[in-house]
């Protein structure tokens, strides 16, 4: 068959096939997940500049990110050409390359999927959590060389622009009906307030002071002149920040919409859903997040009366820390106090406890600080190789924080939560895009992804470990447990009912303030965060529950066999991944111990790395 075609086949056509052949191959040749990988994380930091210069990746100071609403086809066009090049090469995926080949393809096929939604929230590019009137410190880019300069007035100049583009894109969602409540954007005028002073007095102005005169490079017959274009640029910043806010004010504060949730939107409902899987990073109904919500609400809750019962309280969980708060014995003012309580939990108790369940631990320093700004109760900043992890620590209000809330927020922050998470992502040597992932919550699902179901599942999953390390010394401590856990269940109740029940505001802050600790101010802020953030507050409970149920799976199939220490090695050396990747990992992994011939010493062995366990035998053999 194939003969006869060919014989009809002209000669000239043949030979250029040939060539033409040759060359592809050529190139198909030098396509690997590496160059793709390098190609698309040169091209994120050419796309969003101001996070490049807080990277440290000065190649496009000069320039800022464009929030022109043309720009989401050009970026899922962009996209598109990534995610074939990267089908292209599917058959020559080694097996050690597997993994961060499934992840680029979900990070691929995350945006072009949620890109379908580009008319919907990624319409309105600022809220009272993000956006440019908050993110201002990051177009600073180091100043020192007379070229820094010239690139810092650049994007300076760049930033007027910018924020027409910032209004265009809002007046869009204001043609479509598809714009914030008022909630989410109220308080921004005021923020955009703080940038509103004299030019010279302004924070993008102070290069031009501090940094211009300490610059021994650029001759100081250069430097006024450079200081007037600096202050005329910065003035022009300015006015166009004053220009944003009387927009918001006046075009878009009438015509913010009325209703809480996003199912008020034409196929809301649908919007809602692709929401929640950008967030979970695997499909769940809304529906269903809002049965285990409830569920999982009434389970927390019983425990809690339980607990109070045992310590001869019969009131409201409200009541039950109220009557506590004058108690010196829980409270203290004293930040010093404070941070030594955290220090004593961390390195004295938690710590000691974990080769029991982990092991290969790195030896990632930490640290324990106060938190230099009132954010949320805790946090954590990665480490680098310079710098230690940093667990930070609200002090800003200690008497809404009592000592038995420390642990659940230790194991939560620290170890074995987002320190020691972070400390094995370190050592896995993960490509560049997937250890650097801005936070970008407005546009989802039009974004790519950055996996907090993982990290925020492990996380709260940490918390709970906390239980069976025996680390919760008393009913306090399980209290301040409780407490934390049943505000990310409340989570699935509110959010789900907020964006697809037709929940009213009021309705959210009532269910959550009947089970939770928490005052009424700081829950109508929560509230605010679920409705300016549709299913993102979704990610920490289930994320959780899947790792439970992973596990509980392992531990059924795998009886005797399963090692907590090698599965949570599994879930760790691999750094974010989406569920459905962790699932199909562990699926792996329980069919791979089954098979295992019986190895002393138990170590991780997966699929891919038999080759190499072969080979240490081999070694150790050797040795011997
Ligand atoms: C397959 O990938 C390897 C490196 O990962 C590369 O050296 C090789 O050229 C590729 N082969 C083809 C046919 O693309
Ligand atoms: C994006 O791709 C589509 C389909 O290939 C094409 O029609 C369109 O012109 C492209 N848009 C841009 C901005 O490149
Ligand atoms: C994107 O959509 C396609 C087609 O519906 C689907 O096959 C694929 O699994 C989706 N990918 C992700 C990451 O959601
Ligand atoms: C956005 O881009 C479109 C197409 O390139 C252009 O016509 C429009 O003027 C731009 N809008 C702004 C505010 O720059
Ligand atoms: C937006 O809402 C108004 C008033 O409810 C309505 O007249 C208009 O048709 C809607 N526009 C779109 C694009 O749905
Ligand atoms: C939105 O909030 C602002 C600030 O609180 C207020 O001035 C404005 O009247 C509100 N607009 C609507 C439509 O509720
Ligand atoms: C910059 O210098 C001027 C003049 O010395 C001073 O008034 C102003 O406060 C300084 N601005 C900043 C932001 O440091
Ligand atoms: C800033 O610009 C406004 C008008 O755009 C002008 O009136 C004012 O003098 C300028 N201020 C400085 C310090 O250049
Ligand atoms: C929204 O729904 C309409 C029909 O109600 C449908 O034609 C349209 O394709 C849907 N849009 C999206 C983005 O799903
Ligand atoms: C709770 O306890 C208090 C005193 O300890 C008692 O007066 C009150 O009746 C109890 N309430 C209930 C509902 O048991
Ligand atoms: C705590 O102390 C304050 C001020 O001393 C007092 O007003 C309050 O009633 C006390 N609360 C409790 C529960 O004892
Ligand atoms: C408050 O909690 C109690 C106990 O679970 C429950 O019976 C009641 O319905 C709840 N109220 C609201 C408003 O959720």
């Amino acid at each position: 068959m194939s003969s006869t075609i060919e014989s009809h086949f002209p000669k000239i056509w043949c030979l250029l096939c040939c060539v033409l052949g040759l060359l592809l191959f050529k190139n198909v040749e030098a396509e690997t997940i590496q160059t793709i990988q390098k190609e698309y994380f040169s091209w994120r930091m050419e796309n969003e500049p101001e996070y490049g210069t807080y990277l440290g990746r000065y190649a496009f100071n000069d320039r800022v990110y464009s929030y022109n609403i043309s720009m989401f086809e050009v970026r899922r066009n962009k996209t598109q050409e990534f995610l074939k090049r990267l089908n292209a090469i599917s058959s020559n995926i080694t097996s050690s390359e597997r993994i961060n080949f499934l992840i680029l393809k979900d990070t691929f096929e995350t945006y072009i999927n949620g890109s379908k939604w580009a008319w919907y929230g990624a319409l309105n590019p600022m809220n009272f959590l993000e956006g440019a009137q908050l993110y201002t410190s990051a177009v600073k880019a180091s100043t020192n060389s007379r070229g820094d300069f010239e690139n810092y007035i650049a994007r300076l100049n760049a930033i007027p622009h910018q924020l027409e583009e910032v209004k265009e894109s809002f007046r869009e969602a204001i043609r479509l009906n598809r714009t914030y409540h008022n909630v989410s954007i109220a308080s921004v005028p005021a923020m955009i307030d703080q940038l509103i002073v004299d030019p010279l007095q302004s924070r993008f102005y102070s290069p031009f002071n501090n940094s211009l005169s300490n610059a021994a490079n650029i001759p100081e017959s250069e430097k006024s002149g450079i200081r007037e274009r600096g202050l005329q640029a910065v003035n022009m910043t300015i006015e166009a920040y004053r220009s944003v806010k009387d927009f918001i004010i006046n075009e878009y504060f009438p015509n913010t919409r009325t209703h809480y949730g996003v199912n008020s939107f034409q196929n809301g409902s649908e919007y809602y859903r692709a929401c929640l899987k950008w967030h979970l990073s695997f499909d769940m109904s809304p529906e269903e997040v809002y049965r285990v919500g409830e569920q999982e609400v009434g389970r927390i809750h019983q425990e809690m009366k339980m607990t109070m019962r045992r310590l001869n309280h019969n009131g409201t969980v409200k009541e039950f820390f109220n009557s506590l708060v004058n108690n010196s014995n829980f409270y203290s003012n004293d930040s010093d106090k404070i941070i030594d309580e955290y220090k004593k939990i961390v390195f004295e108790r938690i710590n000691p406890k974990l080769p029991e369940f982990f092991k290969d631990i790195p030896d990632v320093p930490l640290e324990i600080r106060k938190m230099s700004y009132d954010g949320p109760g805790g946090g954590y900043s990665s480490a680098t190789e310079e710098y230690p992890g940093v667990f930070s620590v609200n002090l800003f209000r200690p008497l809404e924080n009592p000592f038995f809330d420390f642990m659940a927020l230790s194991l939560h922050e620290a170890n074995p939560g987002h320190h020691l998470q972070h400390s094995y992502a370190m050592l896995a040597d993960l490509p560049d895009y997937r250890r650097h992932t801005p936070l970008s919550f407005y546009d989802v699902p039009v974004w790519f992804p950055w996996y907090s179901a993982y990290s925020e599942g492990w996380a709260l999953y940490s918390e709970y470990l906390g239980v069976e390390m025996g680390l919760y010394q008393d009913d306090y401590e399980l209290m301040g447990r409780y407490s934390a856990e049943i505000l990310r269940a409340c989570r699935l109740v509110v959010d789900t009912g907020l964006h697809y029940y037709n929940w009213d505001k009021q309705r959210a802050i009532d269910y959550m303030l009947n089970y939770t600790a928490y005052s009424f101010e700081a829950t109508e802020i929560e509230v605010n965060r679920y409705i300016t953030w549709p299913g993102q507050a979704c990610a920490y409970k289930i994320g959780e529950i899947k790792m439970k149920e992973l596990r509980k799976k392992a531990e059924t199939e795998l009886g005797t066999g399963f090692d907590i220490r090698d599965f949570h090695s599994l879930i760790l050396t691999n750094g974010a991944v989406p569920m459905s990747v962790l699932e199909m990992l562990v699926n792996e992994w329980i069919e791979e111990v089954k098979t295992r011939p019986v190895l002393s010493g138990g170590s991780l062995v997966t699929g891919s790395h038999k080759w190499q366990i072969f080979s240490l035998l081999f070694l150790f053999i050797i040795l011997q």
